[in-house]
Order: structure tokens, then sequence, then C-alpha cells
């Protein structure tokens, strides 16, 4: 059988989890690929770490020279995290002839022009599969199968370890510290997980979703985001008794030539598919204007989802099917349409307001008052009765929650912000999205 070399450089948690595809499953790869991927070299910073892999003598290296110099091997994984030494790596491997399966969204989200770029001058292709949704085939999904349609929605939870910590928070009452120490332990996080629990991971990822199903030339650093590291568990509370799921959602909608974009902690009705998702699945739910809806669901993160991915690449690389769409589709190039990204502030969305409030006579009128002025129109409101035990209830502040029709985000900031001005109101207010079919604010 024809034999097609391949290379590993970086051989962590997603790394091991490929070379063991390779080497344990060979035959498996071998009947898909119509030929072996043979792991010639592994590249590595330090031989001697005890990895989750073993590697047959010779293919682990400190050295790149050894698969840049070698031009039987065509098929490198690059599969180091952060932007250098990880970009100057890819441009060596495309400049050494070599096609690149990454799995790096940081990179493609800082560099993807850069790279595209210099991987089509060469005659080159990048697969990346694994960068968005880990195991799930979204990129493969809205840049071949649904070429027919316009993808007109897309709204997904991208991140891993930030729905792992929100559904242990939810479900077992873990506190924050502890659910994102078992998603670091559990191999889910980034290097620096900040980039997990404040929306970045899920921005770049939203960004390289973007690209590829509305042809948006956008960068990670314009989607408004916020993540789930100043989440509170009261917040989980109010939303269970009103019906809904906290998840922090990636969020995608095309209008016209006016493309929403967002990520931030959302409120999703409970029994909606995206609402249900448990662990550090990820899922995504698509609206093509042919085929409808579509939902999508599996593992984002981890070893061998990951590594699922990669393999997958390195076989339609190695079997000529990559650099082909590769060329067709042209990602990240100037023949990208123009959509334009609609502002921040203009948004549409319904909101979850959460303020504490002195229990006394006018409190509501004067919050009405001014949500009523940003022209934002109440659909549910909840207030508990004071803790009979208190010997000042009126002084004491008490919870109340809002729940808005339509607005754009700006009214809603504004409306929160003028609201935490009252004397009345207490401490810092919280205010979320909620996804759901809007309705008209009346
Ligand atoms: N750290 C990411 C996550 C996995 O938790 O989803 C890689 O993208």
């Amino acid at each position: 059988m024809e034999k097609t070399k391949v290379a590993i450089v970086g051989v962590g948690t997603v790394g091991s989890g490929v070379a063991r595809l390779l080497l344990d499953h060979g035959d498996r790869t071998a009947r898909h690929a119509g030929r072996t991927l043979w792991l010639e070299k592994a590249v590595v910073r330090d031989v001697k770490k005890v990895r989750d892999c073993v590697l047959p003598a010779g293919v682990l290296t400190t050295d790149l020279n050894e698969v840049l110099s070698d031009p039987e091997i065509s098929v490198v994984a690059l599969l180091v995290g952060g932007l250098e030494p990880a970009r100057t790596i890819m441009l060596q491997l495309l400049e050494a002839g070599k096609d690149v399966v990454t799995a790096n969204k940081a990179l493609l989200a800082e560099h993807g022009p850069e790279l595209f770029d210099r991987a089509r001058s060469l005659g080159r292709c990048i697969a990346f599969e694994a960068a968005v949704a880990g195991g799930i085939p979204i990129i493969a999904n809205i840049s071949q199968c649904l070429s027919a349609n316009q993808v007109t929605a897309l709204q997904g939870i991208l991140n891993g370890t930030s729905n792992f910590i929100v559904h242990k928070m939810d479900d077992q009452g873990w506190s924050y510290d502890a659910a994102l120490r078992e998603a670091q332990r559990l191999g889910f996080a980034e290097a620096d997980p900040s980039m997990d629990v404040d929306g970045t991971d899920a921005a770049q990822k939203l960004a390289i979703l973007a690209h590829l199903a509305f042809g948006a030339r956008v960068r990670w650093q314009d989607i408004a985001r916020t993540g789930i590291d100043t989440l509170d568990t009261v917040d989980m509370g109010f939303a269970a008794e009103l019906g809904y799921r906290i998840k922090l959602i990636a969020h995608a909608r095309l209008t016209g030539d006016r493309l929403e974009l967002s990520v931030s902690p959302t409120l999703i009705r409970q029994g909606q598919p995206l609402a249900e998702v448990q662990n550090n699945y990820n899922a995504i739910s698509v609206v093509g204007d042919a085929v409808g809806d579509l939902f999508f669901h599996g593992q984002g993160a981890g070893r061998m989802p990951t590594a699922s991915a990669v393999v997958a690449d390195m076989i339609d690389v190695a079997v000529g099917r990559t650099p082909i769409t590769f060329r067709t589709l042209e990602l990240w190039s100037d023949r990208e349409s123009k959509v334009s990204l609609v502002p921040f502030d203009d948004l549409p969305g319904r909101y979850y307001m959460r303020f504490e409030v002195l229990d006394k006579p006018g409190v509501m009128a004067q919050i009405t008052s001014i949500l009523g002025q940003e022209n934002l129109s109440i659909s549910s409101i909840i207030q508990h009765e004071p803790d009979p035990d208190s010997s000042s209830q009126e002084t004491q502040p008490v919870k109340l929650v809002i729940m808005t029709h339509e607005a754009p985000e700006g009214a809603a900031r504004t409306a929160v912000h003028r609201i935490t001005q009252l004397p009345v109101v207490t401490g810092k207010a919280v205010r979320m999205r909620v996804l759901e079919t809007p309705r008209k604010a009346r």
C-alpha cells in the first residue's frame, strides 16, 4: 500500500491523542485514506517528558529541521498552542512544502490572513477542523456540506471549559474555582484558562466560523464579548425560576448584509437543545436558508475528540480533498464578501437584569420610569418576600429581577447604568442577554 509520511509538531494533550490514533489504528486510517499515514517524526521540546503515548524509537526529536528537510514528509500536524513560535513554525512548514493541519484557533484568528495568503502563494493548504468545537465536524459541514445555503444564523457553545464550569455550578452546586480546577485537570482548558472563561477562546472560534459561514472579514477583537468569570450562582437560581439556564453563547445572525456577532453569558429556555448541553460538550445550532435548522453536539475539547478531527484532516489532506477545497474557498482573502458588523450598541436582544434595591415605596416606579424612558418594555418581574426574621425590612436590600422584551444593547446598557445611579439601588447590577425567538417590544 502507498505510504504518506506525516509528522507531528507538539506532543501535548492533543498531539499524544493524534499519535495514538496514527499508531494504534493505522489500519483504520489506511482504509479511509487508501494509503498508510506513516508517523515519521514527532517534534517536541523535551524528549524525556512523560507522555500519554508510546512512540517508536527514532520518531521523537527536538529538531524541527528533521521534518523541514525531509521531502517525503508531506503532511504535518502543528499542535503547538499560542501565537509564537506556532506562527513561525507554520510559515517554515509551508515554505518547506508541507501541508499543515492545526488545532490552533488563536493562531488562525490572529494571523489567518498572513498564513492563508502564504499557503495559497506556495500552493499549499491549511486544514483546521480541530480549531473549532474539537470533535464536532463543523468546519467541514459549513464549508462543504452546506455550500448550497446562505447561513443566516448560528448560535454555539464553543468553549468546553466554560460549559463545564457553568454546568457544574448550575447542576452540582460546585464553586467556580473547583469547576475550573477540574476542567484543567481533565485537559479541556487552555494553558492560560483566562482565555476560556473571559470569552476570548469562543470569540476566536466565532471569528473563524464567521469567515466560513458569512464570508465576513472579521477580527475576533471586534466581537463584543463577556465571559463567565463573573457569573454568580444567584443568577442561575433566578434563571431556573424563570424557566431558563445560563450558557456562554457565541451568537451570529445575518440580516441583509448586516452581521450580528457577540459572545456572552445568555439565558436560554430550558428544554431548548442548547440549554441542555452538559459538561465540556460543545454544540452549534445553524440555520441555512435551504436546509433549515441543524444542531451539532459533541465533545469540543480534550485529547481524543480533538485528535479525531486532526487525524481526519490529515487523511483529507493526504487524499487530496483539502487542497481542492482550500483553493476554492479562498478563506481570509480579499474575495470574501463585505458584510458589515452591526455596532454593539445596535445589537438587538432581550435582557435579564438584576438589581439590589431598598424595599420601600416608589422604588419600582423609579426603575420602571427609566426603563420606559429608554424604550425598554418589561416582560416579567421577580421580587421575593423579604426575610421575615430581619428586623429592618425596609432598609434591607432585596433582589429585583426584570426580564425585558427586545431592545438595542445600547439602550439596555444605558438603562441599567441610570438605574444603578438611583439612591435606592445598592450594589452592582447584573445584565445578561436572553436567547429566544424575539418578540417585538410593545
Ligand atoms: N480550551 C478549549 C475549550 C478547547 O475549553 O473549549 C480547545 O479549543
